[in-house]
């Protein structure tokens, strides 16, 4: 047994794939998972509720799935959105390749799987769906969301399902604050869907209230 975090570079837990279907109005999709990779064996809750509840995606442009983990997030982001290419990114490894190979499986060719580091600097988001890491701690969490956050288009927006007690009503002041003005999308199963989008273009037609 051993106590493994699901954002390790490269797990060394032996490998115990497990696959499953996940079904969504929209269709369906097969899922493999391993040890070492968020949600072994099952899919996340709040993952199912981004799923369900996300708005509808760009139908072209640059998105990315912000800490891929197995892929269920990008694949559907791919699949809903043919002609866009889907930037799966995570530090994990091993989630890289199950991502790349649920890609393949699911006859999905608009993936991309990267490393953080892998993605042209130029590349700008139309948007950005994330069931992010928490658990990597507030300071590397707020890091990586800006990072990212800076990479939106400017009429782009970033939608993430973020667990109640997790802290989603305080990521949604900080990020707004930090000048991504945030609105709660919806609330289901203890979850939350924050949408977050450049403070600039909300200020000009997006009608979002400015202050956190
Ligand atoms: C909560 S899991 C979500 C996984 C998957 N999207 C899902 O919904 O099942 C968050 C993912 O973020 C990844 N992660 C951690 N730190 C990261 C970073 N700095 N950049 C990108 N991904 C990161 C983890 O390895 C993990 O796979």
């Amino acid at each position: 047994m051993t106590n493994e975090q699901y954002f390790e570079h490269k797990p060394t837990s032996p490998s115990e794939p497990v696959t499953f279907r996940v079904s969504l109005p929209d269709g369906s999709l097969q899922l493999t998972t391993d040890r070492g990779v968020f949600s072994h064996g099952a899919l996340d809750l709040g993952t199912r509720v981004l799923l369900l509840k996300g708005p509808p995606l760009p139908p072209r442009g640059d998105l990315l799935d912000l800490g891929c983990g197995a892929g269920a997030i990008a694949i559907t982001m791919a699949k809903r959105s043919p002609e866009a290419t889907v930037w799966a990114v995570d530090v994990n490894a091993r989630a890289l390749r199950l991502c790349r190979d649920n890609a393949r499986a699911n006859k999905v060719t608009n993936v991309r799987t990267c490393t953080p580091e892998e993605i042209d600097q130029d590349v700008r988001f139309a948007a950005i769906w994330s069931n992010p890491p928490i658990h990597i701690g507030k300071p590397a969490m707020h890091a990586m969301l800006l990072h990212w956050l800076a990479r939106l288009r400017a009429d782009g927006e970033a939608v993430m399902v973020v667990q109640r007690h997790l802290g989603s009503d305080s990521l949604q002041t900080w990020l707004t604050i930090q000048g991504y003005p945030t609105e709660r999308l919806s609330s289901a199963k203890g979850y939350r869907l924050l949408r977050s989008v450049p403070r600039l273009a909300a200020s000009q037609s997006r009608g979002i209230d400015l202050d956190p």
